[in-house]
């Protein structure tokens, strides 16, 4: 039988999978069955939140296990090993959502995101520059572990540095929180008094970030 070396097993399948069925099912829990968006609206507006909230759990555990692990939290190599590709499913995840997204957009669907008059609300629009910005920043992320760049080394170092993995995060939690954080101080709406998604990634968002800025050499 192929045993596999100890130091090299690698979680990711696992963790990818739980960590999607886990958003999807709650954002399903929350809008569907809980809340009163239709099945209908499943397969796109409602995957898609669940996508989004995958997505950013991965980002946030590809930066933080390594800090989290400098902190003494002795996490299994296994995940440690998984780092890159949780990074990589998590960039892809991002990349589906924001074309699912460009897709929805529209005052029918996102009412809060517009004025009367049709135009987008200063919130909204800081909340998209926020998107829009943390995912042109994981792409330049992502773009270094293409060989031709490895060369060079002033840029590896740029974009894999602590600042910029933070800058990273705090552009999407910027996203988050224009976005939602007028619904967050209304628990009384929270359907079956589960916080909205945006809510739960600011959250995770919130925890390593934390992690990140004690724990990372
Ligand atoms: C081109 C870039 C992006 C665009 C156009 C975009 C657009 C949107 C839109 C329209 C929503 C509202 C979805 C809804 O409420 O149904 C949303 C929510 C969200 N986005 Fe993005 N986004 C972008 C990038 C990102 C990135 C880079 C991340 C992660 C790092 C991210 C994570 C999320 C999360 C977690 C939500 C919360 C969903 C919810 O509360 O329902 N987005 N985005």
């Amino acid at each position: 039988m192929n045993e596999v070396e100890p130091g090299k097993r690698n979680a990711a399948f696992a963790i990818t999978w739980a960590t999607l069925l886990l958003s999807v099912g709650y954002a399903v829990l929350r809008y569907n069955v809980i809340g009163p968006v239709g099945w209908k609206d499943f397969p796109f507006f409602i995957l898609n939140k669940g996508l989004c909230l995958a997505a950013f759990i991965l980002l946030t555990m590809n930066f933080a296990l390594g800090p989290l692990n400098n902190l003494g939290a002795s996490v299994p190599q296994s995940w440690l090993n998984a780092r890159k590709a949780m990074g990589m499913t998590g960039f892809l995840l991002v990349m589906l959502h924001a074309l699912m997204s460009f897709l929805l957009f529209r005052q029918a669907t996102y009412g809060k995101f517009f004025e009367v008059d049709g135009t987008l609300t200063l919130t909204a629009g800081l909340s998209m520059l926020g998107g829009v910005s943390a995912f042109v920043v994981l792409w330049a992320y992502n773009m270094t572990f293409q060989t031709f760049l490895r060369e060079d080394k002033a840029f590896i170092q740029f974009i894999t540095s602590r600042r910029f993995m933070l800058f990273a995060l705090l552009l999407g939690a910027a996203h988050l929180f224009f976005m939602g954080y007028q619904g967050w101080l209304k628990p009384a709406g929270w359907h079956g008094s589960l916080p909205p998604v945006s809510l739960v990634a600011f959250a995770f968002f919130a925890v390593g970030f934390v992690i990140n800025l004690l724990g990372r050499e």
